[in-house]
This record gives C-alpha cells, structure tokens and sequence, in this order.
C-alpha cells in the first residue's frame, strides 16, 4: 500500500535516472525507444518577470504542431529527468514559410515585424515561453539555469485546446499570467494570415487576459502591438496587484466585468487558461450564464492537493493484461500504470505524467483501477489516466 508521500514522491520524479540520463548523450541520435525526441536549446530571451521564451531545436522528423497545442518536455535535473508541458507559442514551420513567401513578394498578409511568428521562418525550431514559478522545478531551472546548447527530450506535439477545436466565429480568450501562451500560439497563427480578418476566423478576437503588473506581460509587448495592427483583435489587459502590491479587488473576473469588456461574451467561442481562481470563476460564470457548451479548457496547474489518503486503501497488488501488445506485467499495487507499462517495454503516449493533460488516457477491458488523486474506481469501459491510475486487482488495459 503506498504512502500518499511516496505517491507524490512519485508524481515529481516521473523517471529513473538510470533510464533516461544515457540517452541524453548527443552520440545516441535523436530519438529515443519510447519515441521521444532530443531537442537542442537554441536561444533564451528573458521576458517579462522572471520567464524567458526559448527556442528549441527538434530533430528533423520531429511532426509540426497546432497552435495552441503543447509538447512534454524532460528535463535533466540533478541527475533526474523532470517532465512538464509547455505550450508551443511559435507558429507552424509551414505557415512561416508562406508568410515569408507573402512578405517577399509584398503580398497583401504581409504582417508587422512587431508581430513575431516565434522562430524564423527558415528555421525549424519550435518556441516556449516559460513563467518560473515561485518554488518551481523545472520552470526555474529553465529560465534561470538552463543555457543555450542544453538537451532536452521533447514529446509529440499534443492537445486539442486548438482553433480547429471550435467552429468559425467571434472568439474570446479569458486568460492569466502563462495561461496567455495557448491564446498567442493562436493568435500570431491568425496574424499570420494578415490584417484582413483571417479565414480560419470567421469573426473577430477579444482577449481579456490578467497579469499581476504589466511589467510581467509575458512576450514583451507583442500582444499589445498585435491589438494596435489587426482590426479584428481588441485586447484588455487586467493587472492584479495594486501599486503597493496587495491584490487588485476590482481585477476579479465577474458577470459585470465580462459584460463591461465584452457585452456578447456568453455567445462567443471562449477558450480560457490561467491560475485555478480565474478557471474556477470562469467556469461558474459560463454554466450559471447557460453558456458552458461555449467554453473550451486548459488545465496548467496540477490538482494533487486532491489526493485522499484514506481512499487509498483498496489499492492492492494484482497482474496488468496489455491486451493490443499481448504483454502481462505483474504488479505491487504500488505502481501507476503509465510506469508498468514502461517496465514492460512499452510506449504510451504521455505528456505532463501528473494527470493534467489527459495525453495518456487508455481504456480499461476489463478489471478495476483507482486515480491516486481522489480514490475514484474506474472500471471496465472507462477511460482513464494510467500516469495517477494504479491497478486494484486484474486488470486488462487498451494499450
Ligand atoms: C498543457 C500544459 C501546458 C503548459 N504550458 C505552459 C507554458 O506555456 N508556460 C509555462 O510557464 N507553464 C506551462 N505549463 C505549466 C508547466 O507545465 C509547469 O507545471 C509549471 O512550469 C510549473 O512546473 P515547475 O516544475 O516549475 O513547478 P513544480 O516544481 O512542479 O511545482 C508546481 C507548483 O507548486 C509550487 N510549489 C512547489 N514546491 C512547493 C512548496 N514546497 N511549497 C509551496 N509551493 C510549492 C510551485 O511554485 C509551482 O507553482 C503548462 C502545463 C500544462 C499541463
Ligand atoms: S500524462 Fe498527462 S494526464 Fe497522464
């Protein structure tokens, strides 16, 4: 039966030492057996308050990305590989080929140099724009220590928290301090098409997004240019903190507010992401408007605070069945999924391995499972975790 420290312990340090520091060794190529690849630090501008955009160079073969998607990135810290998503805030190779194809010929979506598309159009490098967290890992090591020239392991990209994800029309993003990068991987993609309204919009962009002082704008300054050259993007910038620094009380998201910004907010396509308070009031906001079915999530911040120790009890040794690859594994009830399968030598997909991004979810055939974050059963026809889920008796997986 395992600890609820050791689970945590667990949930910090997703891999082994032994399993992964080897492969960093630029002599081993560019991908790894589970299928993650090497990237290869290129630049690092600081930004804002302590966070930085970093470019990162993939491996040729590495697949191009959707704005507003994210990739799991490992990262070598102390001898132990760290993984955490990052939004991918640069515009799609493709689409910054075209737009340097445009701005040669002085075609009509030429766009501003003000405007970035987040790497250069001949490179193939991908950007991130990391916020270091207060007591954060693997954010601070990137913004502070972290050096042009590092390895890191990057994932496919992933996520459907994308503009495909919605039909065409009026948008709105409701966003706070890092939770801004998904809205401007998808904004400098609309950009890109130009100052006309673009195709894959339909409508016009507001953005409502908050930050403790402008001096913390992630993207220096890019967001506000954006909204001064595109006719179709309105941008409000909320600052949190009073000049003293105590917290703004008029900054609170409300149905006021909302209808002060943005009086048809409720009927536009919202994509919101940012600290759990502003996603907690969104979300009321939105169901008590009727509105939910408009509102599209992302998730940053991990909820283990939810993890209830004494529901834990049932979890107990028992054998894993991976029907597709026709692999068993036993198991010491003590292991999530996503590392049994591992152990077995396979591959599933993953992203954050915390129960964020929803990259590993897998159905269960048959048997009984438990989400070590609240004790909840899961069984046979339900898709769950595998990185939070551990086996309870039996268990047969999709995978
Ligand atoms: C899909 C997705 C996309 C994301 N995109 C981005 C992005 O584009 N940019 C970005 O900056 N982030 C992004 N994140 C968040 C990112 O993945 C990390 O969660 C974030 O950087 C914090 O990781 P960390 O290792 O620095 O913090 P961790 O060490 O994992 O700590 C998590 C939090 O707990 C706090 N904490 C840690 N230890 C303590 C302690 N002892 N006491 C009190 N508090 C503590 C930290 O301050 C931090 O806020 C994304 C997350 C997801 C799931
Ligand atoms: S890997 Fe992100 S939820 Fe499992």
């Amino acid at each position: 039966m395992p600890s609820v420290g050791s689970l945590f312990e667990r949930f910090t340090t997703p891999h082994s030492p032994g399993a992964l520091l080897g492969s960093l060794n630029p002599r081993w190529g560019t991908r790894f057996p589970d299928g993650r690849a090497r990237g290869v630090i290129s630049s690092i501008s600081p930004t804002g308050s302590n966070a930085a955009l970093i470019t990162i160079l993939p491996p040729l073969a590495w697949p191009e990305h959707r704005p507003g998607q994210f990739v799991a990135i490992g990262v070598e810290i102390d001898g132990v590989i760290e993984t955490r998503c990052f939004t991918i805030t640069s515009v799609p190779r493709s689409v910054r080929k075209a737009q340097a194809h445009h701005a040669s010929g002085g075609g009509p979506s030429a766009i501003s140099e003000r405007i970035s598309l987040g790497a250069s159009s001949e490179s193939r490098a991908i950007e991130i724009a990391v916020q270091a967290s207060d007591s954060g890992l693997v954010s601070k090591h990137l913004v502070n220590a972290a050096r042009v020239g590092d390895h890191l392991l990057l994932g496919h990209p992933e996520g459907d928290f994308t503009l495909e994800s919605v039909p065409s029309g009026d948008l709105l993003f409701l966003t706070g301090g890092s939770g801004i990068t998904p809205a401007m991987a998808m904004l400098r993609a609309l950009a890109a098409e130009g100052v006309e309204p673009p195709r894959l919009l339909g409508g016009n962009v507001v953005v409502i997004h908050h930050v403790r002082s402008r001096d913390a704008l992630l993207f220096d300054g890019e967001l506000e240019s954006m909204a001064a050259e595109l006719p179709w993007l309105r941008v409000e910038v909320i600052e949190t903190r009073l000049r003293d620094g105590e917290p703004n009380p008029e900054a609170r998201i409300s149905m006021d507010r909302l209808n002060a910004h943005c009086a048809d907010w409720n009927h536009r396509r919202t994509f919101l992401c940012g600290p759990k308070a502003l996603m907690d009031d969104g979300i009321d906001l939105w169901a008590d408007a009727g509105a939910a079915d408009n509102m599209r999530v992302e998730v940053f911040q991990s909820v283990h605070g939810a993890v209830a120790g004494e529901s834990l009890a049932n979890s107990a040794a028992g054998s894993v069945l991976f029907a597709r690859s026709g692999v068993a594994v036993e198991s010491d009830g003590n292991t999530v999924l996503l590392e049994l399968a591992e152990q077995a030598g396979l591959a599933p997909k993953s992203g954050c391995r915390m129960g964020i991004c929803h990259t590993c979810v897998t159905q269960v055939h048959s048997g009984n499972t438990i989400d070590l974050r609240n004790g909840s059963i899961s069984t046979a026809g339900d898709r769950v975790q595998i990185c939070v889920s551990c086996p309870v008796d039996e268990v047969t997986l999709d995978l």
